[in-house]
């Protein structure tokens, strides 16, 4: 049994990977993850782009400016809501949101390292990954999670701010 708190402690964003590639069970244990998050309405509203062609990873190099780790990483996974699915307007930043942390959390338990690259809601890098994939106009790319065996090691910082917490009032 994976102690949790652990997990969530001791996940770091991992910006150096080995080459070695993540298996199609560990990318389906990771989507698995993703598709238990808590979501309004428990609408879903996602889709997932899983990425593992090599001239692809470079292209989102290309069309991020903070995505210089795709070039060792094996993998990516784009995280997009469909706006069309999405009745309870403007949950679906959260939903993804919570997504996108699942599987964070759930590389880290496995032993994969990963980071989170915001994409919503810089225009800039939404417009680059819609026209990178194509993505119909009712798809909202929110994060690039890279994702890949680490190459380095991160120790957990102190963040337990005693004064961030009120009891009963502010
Ligand atoms: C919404 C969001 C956007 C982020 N965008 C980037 C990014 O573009 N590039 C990057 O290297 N890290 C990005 N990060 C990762 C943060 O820099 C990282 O979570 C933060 O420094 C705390 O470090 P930790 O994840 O190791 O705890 C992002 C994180 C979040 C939640």
């Amino acid at each position: 049994m994976v102690n949790m708190q652990e997990i969530i402690l001791t996940r770091r964003s991992i910006r150096k990977y080995i080459s070695e590639p993540i298996t199609k069970e560990q990318i389906e244990h990771l989507l698995k993850a993703a598709m238990y998050a808590p979501s309004a309405r428990n609408e879903q509203p996602w889709h997932y782009i899983v990425i593992n062609e090599r001239n692809i990873l470079n292209k989102i190099i290309e069309a991020h400016p903070y995505a210089n780790m795709l070039k060792e990483a094996p993998m990516a996974i784009i995280v997009c809501a469909d706006e069309n699915i999405e009745k309870t307007e403007g949950y679906w930043v959260q939903d993804c949101s919570a997504a996108t942390q699942n599987i964070l959390l759930a590389a880290h338990a496995m032993g994969l390292g990963s980071v989170w690259l915001g994409v919503y809601p810089r225009e800039e890098r939404i417009s680059a990954i819609k026209t990178l994939f194509k993505l119909p106009e009712n798809i909202q790319p929110l994060s690039i999670i890279v994702i890949g065996h680490p190459n380095e090691q991160k120790a957990m910082p102190e963040r337990y701010l005693k004064n961030r917490i009120h009891t009963n009032q502010w």
